[in-house]
């Protein structure tokens, strides 16, 4: 096993495992390496990682999409984890030793201790399972944020009819389930093996890709009506042009995958690249609400596997596919 420079002072211990991209590239550059468990300074909290979610925009980060800077390697992966409070930093921040928690967002959650900041650490509740918890906040403020940019100025709610394209995926799951929260009709996009999925979180599923008839064809099909809101997870121009095509106001529609054409588009895309809105303010501020529907059994994650940490290649390999069945959850 490659490792990091080390302390020889630090005991055994405090040392941690921790997944780095080594280079820039697929799975194959992702190692497990031992590092030293690092202590949490004011206002920080040291959690016990006892699951990490893996996600498409850690594969982004060491596929070189953002950058290839060799200076900036080897690469820490993963932001959000759920676990127990190991240690707290000074002054007190209003977590104690022993406390579970989901952390989001953290750099380096695939390890076994990350440090988070303790605005960024909430009270894990006891209904949620920890592998759920792991897979809860990314997608969900991505899709809390979708939501709102299509609203607006509101909220989809009652009297919407919103599409999501990806409906079954991490964050189109989420999309689907809060607008339906907020009282929206969904017509979900779906592969034929995730159709029962969208269905069971209350969205009626519709087939993306060509057959005798397009999608936009099948979506009018269910809502003659016409479409209010389009939500496109998946980035494809079949979302976008169905989208485009369904949708009279441009303003609700909002993408977070189609880079390359929304701005020309005068579409919401948002996420962090050129042109798009981060929503830093609003992801943050929708966390606590979404931990409490999920404690409360309003919002589901679906866990497709938990790999070992060891395993971080093949978890990833497997979310490359663009068709995992849920979350990909790693345990240190
Ligand atoms: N900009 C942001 O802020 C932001 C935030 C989070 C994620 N993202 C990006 O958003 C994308 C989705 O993330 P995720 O976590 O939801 O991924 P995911 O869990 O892997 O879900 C991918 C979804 O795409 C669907 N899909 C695959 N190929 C398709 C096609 N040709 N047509 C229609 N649907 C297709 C899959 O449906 P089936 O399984 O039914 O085939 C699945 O539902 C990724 O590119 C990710 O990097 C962006």
């Amino acid at each position: 096993m490659e490792a990091l420079p080390q302390d020889p002072t630090v005991a055994a211990e405090h040392r941690c495992r921790a997944v780095v991209a080594t280079g820039y590239g697929g799975p194959e550059v992702l190692a497990v390496v031992a590092i030293d468990r690092p202590t949490p300074g004011p206002g920080q909290v040291l959690v016990e990682v006892h699951a990490a979610s893996a996600n498409p925009y850690d594969h982004k980060v060491y596929s070189g999409a953002f950058g290839s800077d060799p200076n900036a390697l080897p690469l820490r992966l993963g932001s959000e984890v759920a676990g127990v409070v190991a240690e707290v930093g000074e002054p007190p921040t209003g977590f104690a030793v022993g406390d579970p928690v989901i952390a989001h967002p953290v750099r380096g959650g695939y390890a076994c201790h990350v440090l988070a900041e303790a605005a960024n650490v909430f009270a894990l509740p006891g209904t949620l399972p920890v592998e759920q918890a792991a897979g809860l906040l990314l997608t969900g403020t991505t899709a809390a944020h979708l939501l709102a940019a299509v609203g607006g100025g509101g909220d989809v709610g009652v009297g919407d009819t919103v599409l999501v394209h990806g409906a079954a995926g991490g964050v189109g799951s989420m999309a689907t389930q809060l607008a339906v929260v907020r009282g929206a009709r969904v017509i979900g996009t779906a592969s034929p093996a995730r159709q029962d999925a969208v269905r069971a979180l209350g969205g009626e599923p519709v087939a993306y890709g060509r057959g005798e008839t397009t999608l936009a064809e099948r979506v009018r099909a269910l809502a003659p009506d016409g479409v209010d809101a389009a939500l496109d997870t998946v980035g494809t121009d079949e979302a976008i042009d169905t989208s485009l095509d369904l949708v009279a106001d441009r303003r609700r529609i909002a993408t977070i995958a189609a880079f390359g054409r929304a701005p020309a588009l005068g579409i919401h895309l948002l996420g962090h690249g050129p042109g798009a809105d981060p929503g830093t303010a609003l992801r943050a501020a929708a966390r606590a609400d979404l931990v409490a529907l999920a404690a409360a059994g309003r919002l589901a994650v679906t866990v497709d596997r938990v790999l070992p940490l060891e395993e971080v290649a093949a978890a990833h390999a497997h979310l490359a596919s663009g068709h995992a069945r849920g979350k990909v959850i790693l345990r240190p």
